[in-house]
Order: C-alpha cells, then structure tokens, then sequence
C-alpha cells in the first residue's frame, strides 16, 4: 500500500529531511585523510540529537540482522551499507558515500552522497558526477501522472549511457512514518515489475547506485556491506523527494543552499 500524505505531513517530512542534510553537509566537511569511519558516525549521532531527532538506521532490522551504527559509510568498491568502524581510516584518493537517515516527530528523512578524499582523478570525479545526474534525472520524473518506471528509466538512460553499470539488487522506496514503504523504486526498467501511477501526497526516497564495471554485488561476512564482485569502484546518491501538483521537490535539498542560487 502507498501511503499518500497531507501538506502538513510533507512539511514535518521536510524538516526531517532538511536535519539529514545538514548532518551530511556537516559529515562532507569532516571527510579528510586519517579520520575513521567510526568518528563520522559519532558526529552524525551528536549532531542528530542535538536537532531534535533521531538516527534512523540504527537497530533497523529487515531481516534478521539489526544494523548497528546509525550511519552507512561506503568506500570504494563497497556499494551501500559500510558500517563505521575506529579501524577504518580514509585515505587520499578514497571515495566515500555516506548514506543518513532520522526520524523526526514520527517521520523519515533518508538522503546519500558520495565524495572523494582529497584529489581524485578524472577518471573517478566522472562516476560521481554521473550518478548525481542520474538522480537529478529520476526526480524529473517524479510527478503526478507518471509512473514509477518512469523515474526507474530515467536513472538507468543516464548510468548505462555514460559506460556504467545500475545496481539492480537494492532499490529505493517510498518513504514517510516509515524508513522503508511501497513502492520499491528501481534503478532499471524490466517490462513485468509493479509500476504504480504516481501521485500528489507520495514521498519516495530516489537512490541510485551507480557501477563503474558490473552490477554484480557480494555482501561481506558482517551480514551488511554490499560490495561490487568485480571490485570497482561503486557511487551512491540518494534525495527524499515528494510529488506535488506542481512536481517534484527535494525534500533533502537544504532550502538554505537554494536561497543561494
Ligand atoms: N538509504 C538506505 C536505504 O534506504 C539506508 C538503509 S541502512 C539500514 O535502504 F541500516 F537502515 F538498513
Ligand atoms: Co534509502
């Protein structure tokens, strides 16, 4: 069931959303050579709380594994779900994809970015850029009338035809009084798929995972972190976006950084 939400709802969701953004823009600057993994979860954790809400992704349990940090921290050819760790040290050169969520007044904000440490060649800024685009593609689509393949097609047009591959394993979702609603939101088009109309008062969470070789993933032993099996390098964007009469808006797009435009 897709859970259609009022204008007052949006708003709370928007705040929720607005807190994601400042704690990633908060982690981004802290992104340096020599910082541990486990130091921006903490950060992530304080500045949460400090705001008023709570991290999302810690305790979640899909499954039967409960995640146990509040914040996902994926390097490289890991592809979502890193888990922090003090023993995890970034170094120049690494790419870094920080995927956060909180709850706030009884509903979800869930935004990622990925960034490089330090320089980074060409070759890899290419791959973050892409994916950001593809994002910025799927939301496009993102209003009342359209479909959800629609937004799926459009992230797939931009990754496959820059040279990439798209995730196909992991989704994004609807979003609201919880993390993860209907209805998946793909980041590929098969003909067959649950492809719902979408509508005024729908919030979705648009997340595509973008592959430099093949979209092929392992999860590692500690039952989270995806990794690519050809272990190239993996890039992750993600916005909480609601549909509106009028279109698309980014929920996770800090509305101080647009008064800047
Ligand atoms: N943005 C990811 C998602 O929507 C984060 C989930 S991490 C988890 O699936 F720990 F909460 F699973
Ligand atoms: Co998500």
């Amino acid at each position: 069931m897709i859970t259609i939400k009022t204008a007052e709802e949006i708003a709370i969701m928007r705040r929720a959303s607005q807190i994601v953004a400042e704690v990633l823009d908060a982690l981004v600057k802290a992104v340096r050579p020599g910082v541990n993994t486990e130091e921006l979860d903490r950060l992530a954790e304080s500045l949460t709380l400090e705001k008023g809400a709570r991290p999302a992704f810690k305790g979640y349990k899909p499954g039967n594994v409960v995640y146990p940090k509040s914040l996902c921290v994926s390097i490289n050819n890991e592809i979502v779900h890193g888990i922090p760790s003090a023993s995890r040290k970034l170094k120049v050169g690494d790419i870094v994809g920080l995927d956060y969520g909180v709850i706030y007044q009884g509903f979800f904000g869930d935004a990622a970015r990925t960034v490089g440490v330090g320089e980074i060649p060409e070759r890899i800024k290419r791959l973050l850029r892409v994916t950001r685009e593809a994002l910025y593609a799927g939301i496009a689509q993102a209003r009342p009338g359209n479909r959800v393949s629609d937004i799926s097609r459009a992230v797939q047009a931009v990754a496959e035809g820059a040279g990439y591959s798209v995730v196909t394993d992991f989704a994004g979702h609807g979003i609201g009084r919880r993390l993860h609603e209907d209805p998946q939101v793909p980041n590929y088009f098969r003909p067959g798929m649950p492809n719902p109309r979408l509508q005024t008062g729908m919030a979705l969470a648009i997340e595509p995972m973008v592959n430099e070789g093949g979209p092929d993933l392992e999860i590692l032993d500690d039952g989270w972190t995806a990794v690519t099996a050809d272990g190239k390098l993996s890039a992750h964007f993600e916005h909480s976006v609601a549909i509106t009469s009028s279109g698309p808006v980014i929920l996770s797009e800090l509305l101080s950084e647009l008064d800047n435009v």
